[in-house]
C-alpha cells in the first residue's frame, strides 16, 4: 500500500499564497493523542462496515434493506436549529448532523464523535470518515482539543501556539470551493461561501419536475456540469482548485444523490424526492417560484431510511470520476483570468512534473492519488509535506488507513508546482 505514503518522500513545490494558520508551520505539535483516537475509533468500527469497505467498490452492487436504517429524529435528536452562537456552514450533512444533536449542537466537535456520527447516522465509510475530519482537523481545527468547527471560528485550547480555528467557513479554496452544489461562490457572495442561493437550487430542483421527481446520480451529474458552466460564465474570479474543486466539491454533488435518497424497503437502492432534497438544504415552500432557504435549517426527514452500505474513500473517487467521464470539462482545474469565460485549465503535466497527466488522469487510481497530492500540496512556500503539521497528520493517515483500503500503487509526483496558478484572481484573492 502505498497511498499516500508515496508523497512522505516528496519535495513538494509551493509557491501558495493561500492563508493557512501559521500553526502549520508547527511540525512539533504532538500527534500522539490524534493517534490514539483514531485507533479507538477503528477498534470500534463493527465488522460487517469493515467487511462492506473491502467487499467490493462499486455502491451499484449492493441494495441490501434493513429496518435498522431507519434514523432516530426524535427526543435527544430531535430538529431544532442553531440559536445565537452556534454555528452551521456550507456543508448541509454537517449541518443536519448538529440540528439533531448527532453533533454537540454548537457545531463545534469532537474527532471521535464527528467520526461516530457520520459513519452511523449517514453510512460515510469510516475510511472516508477519518480522513475528512482529520484534514478538517489539521487545517481548521485545533490539532490539541482534537476538536473542528462545521462553520465559523471558535476559542483556541492552547491560544498562545495556535491562533482562533477558523472553522469550514474559512476554508475557501482549501476545503470549500466555488462551483458549489447550492452554495455561492467566494467572489460573487462577497465571501459568504456557507448560504444556499436559491437561485442555484432552483437549477437542480428544475431538473425533476412533478410527483415523479427522483434527483438520482444522472441528475446530480448533470447539475455538476451546469454548477461549472455557471461559475465559468459568470465568476470573473471563479477559481476550481485540485482538492477543493475538482475532488471535494465534485464529491459533494455525488453525495447529495447517495446520502440524502431514502433508501427503503420498496426502493433500497434510494430514491430523492422533492420534500426531502428540501429538507436536506433548508428549503421551504411549494412550488419554484413560492421556494424560501432558511440558513442553519437543514433536516433530517421523519421515517427516513440512511443509505445502506458505508461510502468508501473508493466509492468517493468511482464517482468523481463517472462525473468526469459524462462531462469531461468539468475534470479541467484552473480558473477565469480576470474577466467571465476565460477559463485557462493548467496543464496536470506541468502540475505534476509530467507523472499526471490528462491522458492518464482517469486510468488507474491516478485521480485518487492526485487529490491527496493536491491536498497535501496546500501549503505555504516555506513548507514542505515533510516539515508540516499538516505532512505530519496526512502521514499519520496514511499508516492508520492503509490496512483498510485496497492496495493501490501511486506513481511518485516529486513536485506540484502551484505558481501556475498565479495567473487567476481567484487563488489569491477570494
Ligand atoms: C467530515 C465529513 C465532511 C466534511 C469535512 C465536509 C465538508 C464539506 C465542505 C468543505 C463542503 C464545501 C464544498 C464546496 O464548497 O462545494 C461540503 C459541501 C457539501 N457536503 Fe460535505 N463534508 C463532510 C461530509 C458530508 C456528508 C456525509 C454529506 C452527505 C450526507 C455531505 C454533503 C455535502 C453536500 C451536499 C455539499 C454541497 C453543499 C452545497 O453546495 O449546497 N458532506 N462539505
Ligand atoms: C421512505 O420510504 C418509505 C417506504 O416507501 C416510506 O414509508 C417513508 O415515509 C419514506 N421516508 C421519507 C422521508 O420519504
Ligand atoms: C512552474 O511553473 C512556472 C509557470 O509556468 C514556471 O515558470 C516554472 O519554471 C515551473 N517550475 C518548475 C520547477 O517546473
Amino acid at each position: 500500500m502505498r497511498l499516500i505514503g508515496t508523497f512522505c518522500a516528496l519535495a513538494i513545490l509551493v509557491q501558495s499564497v493561500v492563508a493557512f494558520p501559521s500553526f502549520l508551520h508547527n511540525r512539533d505539535i504532538d500527534l500522539s493523542h490524534l493517534s490514539r483516537e483514531i485507533d479507538s475509533v477503528l477498534a470500534r468500527v463493527p465488522a460487517e462496515h469493515l467487511a462492506k469497505l473491502r467487499r467490493d467498490a462499486s455502491l451499484q452492487k449492493r441494495s441490501t434493506f434493513s429496518e435498522s436504517q431507519l434514523i432516530d429524529v426524535s427526543g435527544v435528536h430531535a430538529y431544532a436549529p442553531p440559536t445565537a452562537g452556534q454555528t452551521r456552514g456550507p456543508c448541509p450533512g454537517l449541518n443536519v448532523l448538529a440540528n439533531h444533536g448527532y453533533f454537540d449542537r454548537s457545531g463545534v466537535v469532537t474527532f471521535t464523535q464527528s467520526v461516530s456520527a457520520l459513519t452511523s447516522v449517514l453510512n460515510l465509510g469510516i475510511d472516508t470518515a477519518i480522513a475528512l475530519v482529520t484534514y478538517s482537523i489539521a487545517i481548521i481545527g485545533d490539532p490539541i482539543a482534537l476538536t473542528w468547527s462545521i462553520g465559523g471560528s471558535y476559542p483556541s485550547s492552547i491560544p498562545l501556539i495556535l491562533p482562533r480555528p477558523g472553522g469550514i467557513d474559512a476554508s475557501h479554496n482549501n476545503y470549500e470551493s466555488d462551483a458549489s452544489v447550492t452554495r455561492g461562490d467566494s467572489y460573487l457572495h462577497n465571501g459568504d461561501v456557507w448560504s444556499v442561493q436559491l437561485a442555484t437550487f432552483k437549477k437542480l430542483y428544475a431538473l425533476q419536475d412533478g410527483p415523479d421527481a427522483d434527483y438520482t446520480k444522472d441528475v446530480l451529474i448533470q447539475h455538476r456540469k451546469n454548477t461549472f458552466d455557471y461559475s465559468v460564465q459568470n465568476n470573473p474570479h471563479f477559481f476550481f482548485a485540485p482538492f477543493s474543486g475538482l475532488v471535494v466539491a465534485t464529491a459533494a454533488h455525488n453525495f447529495v444523490a447517495y446520502f440524502f435518497a431514502n433508501h427503503s424497503a420498496e426502493k433500497p437502492e434510494g430514491y430523492l424526492d422533492q420534500k426531502n432534497l428540501k429538507s436536506f438544504f433548508g428549503i421551504t415552500g411549494d412550488t419554484i417560484d413560492t421556494l424560501v432557504y432558511n440558513y442553519g435549517t437543514e433536516r433530517i426527514p421523519d421515517n427516513w431510511y440512511k443509505a445502506p452500505n458505508p461510502y468508501s474513500l473508493v466509492d468517493v473517487v468511482t464517482e468523481i470520476l463517472e462525473s468526469i467521464q459524462a462531462n469531461p470539462e468539468v475534470g479541467a482545474i484552473g480558473g477565469n483570468t480576470g474577466t467571465v469565460n476565460s477559463f485557462v485549465g493548467v496543464n496536470l503535466g506541468d502540475l505534476t512534473g509530467g507523472v499526471i497527466n490528462s491522458q492518464n488522469l482517469l486510468q488507474g487510481n491516478n485521480i485518487f492519488c492526485f487529490a491527496w497530492a493536491a491536498a497535501r500540496a496546500g501549503l505555504p512556500t516555506a513548507l514542505s509535506g515533510v516539515t508540516s503539521l499538516l505532512g505530519n497528520v496526512l502521514n499519520l493517515l496514511d499508516t492508520k488507513l492503509a490496512p483498510y483500503l485496497p492496495a493501490l500503487a501511486c506513481p511518485a509526483i516529486d513536485e506540484f508546482n502551484l505558481s501556475l496558478f498565479n495567473q487567476f484572481p481567484g487563488y489569491t484573492q477570494h
